[in-house]
């Protein structure tokens, strides 16, 4: 039996939510532990398969309140063979629509037994005042309350038993989610040029020179990641979302389980 750690996390909220749920499962279990980090490109492109016998913890960011569409082709690379899924999405304290709902679909589409399924907040992309801080201490927490459940449920091997919220058909991606996006820019008086943005960004769009490839997704990788916050959206397209979040979206919302 393998414990898996599976998760999409450009800005680095998901993975602190798997990795608090998987460090119960790993107490419990201690077993060998792998983690799958899909948010390098090279990771994306390879092949993974699990049998029955494993459990996966598997956690992807909401974006436009689907999975992202960056992970669609991943999927397809992904043979579930029987093994058992927890499925957890992370989302800027908007909402996460049918991004839960497609998560799970997607798993069990891929052959998983979906056995728990979890909705966390994390700070926003695209505004430090969205969600700010989060996961903080109380989702941590959420986050072993819900692995102490779901892990009753995985070794069981029972689905999830209430209807993990959502609508199918799912939400429609708008046009600008689906094409490529405006890069960040970055400011040359702050900027060091220690390549970060080069090394975290998921889809290589960053070139060594610091120009960019025409490929970027607006996950802000490179914005948060940047050590002097030198990496700033001017796409208008990002500053009008961030605007209306910051407007409408700063009351805290809480985790949801699905056992
Ligand atoms: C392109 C894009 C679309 C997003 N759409 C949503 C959304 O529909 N609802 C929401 O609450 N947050 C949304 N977010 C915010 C992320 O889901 C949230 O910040 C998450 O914590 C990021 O995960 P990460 O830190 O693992 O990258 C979006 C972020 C991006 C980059």
């Amino acid at each position: 039996m393998q414990l898996t750690l599976m998760y999409f996390s450009p800005t680095g909220t998901t993975k602190k939510i798997v990795a608090a749920v998987g460090k119960k499962f790993f107490e419990n279990m201690l077993s060998k532990t792998q983690i799958v980090d899909l948010t390098p490109l090279a990771a994306r492109l390879r092949s993974y398969a699990f049998d029955e016998e494993d459990v996966v913890i598997f956690g992807a960011p909401v974006y436009g309140g689907r999975v992202p569409p960056i992970l669609k082709s991943v999927f397809e690379n992904i043979q579930g063979n029987g093994a058992r899924a927890v499925a957890i999405s992370v989302y800027g304290n908007r909402d996460y629509d049918d991004a839960l709902l497609e998560t799970c679909d997607l798993l069990g589409e891929r052959g998983f037994r979906v056995c728990a399924a979890g909705a966390f907040i994390g700070e926003h992309s695209y505004s430090a005042l969205v969600g700010a801080g989060r996961p903080d201490a109380e989702d941590l927490l959420a986050a072993t309350t819900f692995a102490i459940a779901a892990y009753e449920k995985v070794v069981n091997g029972a689905p999830i038993g209430k209807p993990v919220r959502g609508n199918r058909p799912y939400r429609e991606l708008s046009a600008s989610m689906l094409a490529p996006k405006k890069a960040p820019v970055f400011d040359a008086e702050k900027c060091v040029h220690c390549r970060k943005c080069v090394s975290v960004c998921p889809v290589c769009n960053i070139k060594a020179d610091l120009s960019d490839c025409g490929r970027c997704i607006a996950c802000a990788a490179c914005v948060k990641g940047c050590p002097k916050g030198a990496r700033f959206f001017d796409d208008e397209g990002v500053l009008a979302a961030r605007a209306r979040l910051e407007a409408n979206c700063t009351e805290r919302r809480s985790p949801k389980f699905f056992l």
